[in-house]
């Protein structure tokens, strides 16, 4: 009985090992192509300052998109964000072509470690699932949308992006 607790528990400590090594390997990646992202949310991932008031993109910190569930964020990057205000100079093009299952899993592992709370690993499987879920879609996503998806998943929180504009009727 010993023996089958300690087998267990050397396995689950080499698993947690493996999963470690992997997120180094993976935030290592992410930070070599995060010169992509950086040009529009900065280096320090504060967003990029156009003169005093205007900015080129939003900062992470505080993101529900960033620290929430990867799903969305993965969805976030693929498909872009459809522009819809006039907060941010930049665009949040979709991405999708520009970076490989590796790279974006990547982006997203360095961001969540770097600038979020979340201290975990996005795998390059993970992406690649939810690349094969929404390849036939091309619209990109809307502030509403990702809202609305924020608030149906797990760890609901608001997106750092600009409000969705008021209908007018
Ligand atoms: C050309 C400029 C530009 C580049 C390059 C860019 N972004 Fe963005 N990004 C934006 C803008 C602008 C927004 C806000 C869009 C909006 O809400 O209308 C945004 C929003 C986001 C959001 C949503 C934040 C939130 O909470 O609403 C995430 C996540 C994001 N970007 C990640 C990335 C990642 C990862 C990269 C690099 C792989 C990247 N962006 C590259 C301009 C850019």
């Amino acid at each position: 009985m010993k023996k089958i607790i300690l087998v267990t528990l050397s396995l689950f400590a080499s698993l947690n090992l493996a999963n470690a090594e992997d997120k180094v390997a993976a935030i290592a990646h992410g930070k070599s192509k995060f010169m992509m992202c950086a040009a529009c949310h900065g280096m320090d991932g504060k967003g990029l300052k156009l003169g005093p008031t205007m900015m080129m993109a939003p900062g992470y910190k505080g993101s529900g998109v960033v620290d929430g569930d990867p799903e969305i964020f993965a969805l976030v990057v693929l498909k872009g964000i459809k522009k819809e205000g006039t907060e941010y100079l930049g665009m949040m093009a979709p991405l999708g072509a520009a970076l490989n299952d590796k790279d974006l899993a990547g982006v997203m592992t360095y961001l969540r470690n770097d600038f979020s709370e979340k201290k975990d690993l996005v795998t390059e499987e993970q992406v690649k699932g939810w690349r094969a879920k929404y390849k036939d879609r091309t619209e990109m996503v809307t502030r509403a949308e990702i809202a609305a998806l924020l608030a149906k998943s797990d760890a609901p929180k608001k997106a750092a992006g600009p409000k969705v504009p008021e209908k007018s009727e």
